[in-house]
């Protein structure tokens, strides 16, 4: 059966995120809450899913495919979307067979769980990876890993009216610059394209700066006809994509406690600790406002829990 566009208008919020740092250091932080639009289809992800599940309706697609790891927030919110809009989900996964949180709920999901082991995994990126997928799951519509590329970035180009809209409802005028956490650099190079240079955008990467997400940020800006400028990255991994340390811990934990925001930590924990290093270093001026988008992610947090209580030497 073809599948069937969700008439899904999702509007995520813009809220101030109050913190003892933020007003030493004379910033104010808004943060639009993609994790709040809903508690299984959430954050950066589903902004990225929407255009190629558009296309999938529009080819008449009858499911889809895509790839992912054990904590993929990725395949957590195809998955999800499979189950609540009705349309079925393949997920090809890194590795080992693995029981996580997240695999759990793929299952729950109803997708199809295909592990590929590592050396399989890597050969995504060799043209006609997706031929025998294909033959076997006809009618399916292939998503790039982390809903990746300019389709995916389209998806996020919304996002800065989404914030322009709400600006009058903190009594802010303006706003001197976007951030957010980059893995693939497609929620950033979709920021880019909607600011069309109007405020710069930085991008915190949670993944060290040899894994290509500049360049991969340049080729969507160029695919796009655009002019590759307009953002900054910054190197905000702590030394490898997924790492954990005392000092992300506690900022982590501390932060929800005063701010009340929960945090994900690979991703908008290291961005908003990014903010932190920078104010620090007085690279970010007093007065300035930024806005932070939360993207979601707080599925994969479960896994990671105790071990950041652990890690900050806070008991459960
Ligand atoms: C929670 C979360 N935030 C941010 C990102 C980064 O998004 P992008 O891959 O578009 O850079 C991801 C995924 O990669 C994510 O899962």
């Amino acid at each position: 059966m073809p599948l069937i566009l969700p008439d899904w208008n999702s509007r995520a919020t813009l809220e101030p995120l109050c913190l003892p740092w933020l007003t030493a250091a004379g910033l104010q932080v808004a943060v639009l809450r993609l994790d709040a639009l809903d508690p299984l289809v959430s954050g950066n992800k589903w902004f990225k899913l929407a255009p190629y599940l558009a296309k999938a309706a529009r080819d008449g697609a009858e499911g889809v495919i895509s790839l992912g790891g054990a904590h993929s927030n990725h395949l957590h919110a195809l998955a999800a979307a499979g189950a609540r809009f009705g349309f079925p989900t393949v997920g090809l996964l890194r590795g080992e067979p693995q029981d996580t949180p997240t695999v759990r709920d793929l299952q729950q999901f109803g997708m199809q769980l295909h592990w590929l082991g590592y050396g399989g995994y890597r050969a995504r990126r060799q043209p006609g990876f997706w031929d025998s997928w294909l033959v076997r799951y006809p009618h399916y519509q292939p998503v790039p890993e982390g809903g990746g590329g300019l389709m995916g970035a389209e998806g996020c180009v919304g996002l800065v009216g989404m914030i322009r809209q709400q600006l009058a409802d903190l009594g802010w005028d303006d706003y001197h610059s976007l951030w957010t956490a980059a893995g693939t650099g497609t929620t950033l190079a979709g920021l880019v394209l909607g600011e069309a240079g109007d405020h710069p955008v930085v991008g915190a990467l949670a993944v060290p700066p040899d894994h290509g997400v500049a360049d991969q940020v340049s080729a969507i800006l160029a695919e796009a006809g655009r002019a590759d400028r307009g953002y900054r990255l910054i190197d905000a991994s702590r030394g490898g994509f997924a790492r954990v340390d005392a000092g992300l811990a506690r900022f982590l934990l501390d932060s929800e406690r005063d701010g009340g925001l929960e945090l994900e930590p690979l991703y908008t924990a290291k961005a908003l600790l990014a903010i932190y290093e920078e104010a620090q270093a007085g690279r970010i001026p007093s007065g300035s406002r930024l806005v932070l988008l939360h993207t979601g992610g707080l599925q994969g947090r479960r896994a990671l829990h105790s071990e950041m209580l652990r890690l900050a030497g806070y008991t459960d």
